[in-house]
């Protein structure tokens, strides 16, 4: 069998995987309010740069099951929360050379924080494009003297998620023109590549198939408004360019590396299509 071949038997089997209307499911007719206090838009109509491709946007939760949104009702039920807290331990904690915490400099992270992760990927100031991680990092490593932690290390899981708990609730209110306006052109170029052996985009199962079934998974418009979210299959965090490896290796495809300037792009464009919907700071997903 010759390489081109088997990857036209590859692309027509996941094509027909794809398009088989049988595993059509509804996504849960439901409402997210955590702990009771806080409500979460998990559903909106879409914004306009998305026009002629989906007309309402959805948060990944709707797909879910009965347990595994109700895991995220509640905090006492939300595995993430126990990586909150040490996060919120951490923040107060003196590091590196300065002798410095971060709430030195932000003073409570509830206030010093809230808002922030909405706004995320964003240009720093000399105009490249940063996620929370690169932000993080550069308070680390240029303003206490401490060493950069690894985007998927303990330490930056735990961070990510104690920040993003301080935006529960607020819009995505990422910026997408000005100086942006490349990066997310990029990021959408990126976004309708057919990549891999099943030359698949993120649009083939995102856009166009989401609520159909791939094996045993409910597809999702493959948002990021809910990251980082626990995953019940790691037991662990997962940041959202870990996500992204995850999705793009799923078509067999060579992925990028998380932190690379293709992810980075990819993150402002996809966090653009969730416009309207609300940060969950902290999703449970299977
Ligand atoms: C010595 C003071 C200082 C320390 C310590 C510090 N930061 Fe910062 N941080 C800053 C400054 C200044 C900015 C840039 C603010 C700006 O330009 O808007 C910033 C920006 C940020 C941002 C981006 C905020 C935004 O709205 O764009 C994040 C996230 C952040 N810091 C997290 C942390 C974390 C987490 C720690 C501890 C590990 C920390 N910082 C420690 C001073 C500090
Ligand atoms: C072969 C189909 C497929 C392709 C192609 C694909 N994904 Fe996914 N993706 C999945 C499946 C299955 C899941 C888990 C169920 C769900 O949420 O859709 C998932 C989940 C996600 C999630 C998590 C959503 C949540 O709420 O938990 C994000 C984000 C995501 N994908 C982004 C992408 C991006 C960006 C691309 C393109 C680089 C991509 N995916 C390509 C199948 C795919």
């Amino acid at each position: 069998m010759t390489l081109r071949f088997s990857r036209t038997i590859l692309a027509a089997t996941a094509a027909f995987a794809l398009s088989s209307a049988a595993l059509h499911a509804e996504m849960a007719d439901d409402e997210l309010n955590i702990n009771g206090d806080t409500p979460i838009t998990v559903k909106a109509p879409a914004a306009s740069h998305l026009e002629g491709h989906l007309d309402e946007v959805y948060s990944g939760w709707l797909f879910r099951t009965d347990d595994t949104r109700a895991m995220e009702q509640d905090d006492f039920d939300n595995p993430i929360m126990i990586f909150a807290e040490k996060g919120m331990d951490n923040w107060s904690v003196a590091d590196g050379s300065e002798g410095k915490s971060c709430a030195d400099c932000h003073g409570d992270i509830s206030e010093g924080m809230k808002g922030v992760r909405a706004t995320m990927p964003k240009l720093n100031a000399k105009g490249e494009l940063w996620s929370m991680e690169d932000y993080i990092n550069d308070c680390r490593t240029n303003r206490m003297g401490a060493e950069a932690w690894g985007w998927d290390s303990g330490p930056m899981h735990n961070m990510t998620v104690a920040i993003s708990v301080q935006s529960r609730g607020m819009p995505v209110n990422v910026t997408i023109d000005g100086d942006a306006a490349p990066f997310w052109e990029k990021g959408k170029e990126m976004y309708y590549t057919r990549y891999g052996q099943l030359e698949l985009s993120c649009a083939s199962c995102h856009e166009e198939n989401y609520g159909n079934f791939i094996r045993a998974d409910h597809l999702s418009q493959g948002q990021i408004q809910a990251f980082p979210v626990y995953r019940l299959k790691n037991a662990g965090v997962v940041s959202i360019h870990n996500r992204f490896k995850g999705c793009i290796r799923d078509t067999r495809a060579e992925t990028f590396g998380v932190g690379s300037p293709e992810f980075h792009a990819l993150e402002l464009y996809v966090a653009s299509r969730g416009m309207g919907l609300d940060i969950e700071g902290g999703g449970v997903r299977p």
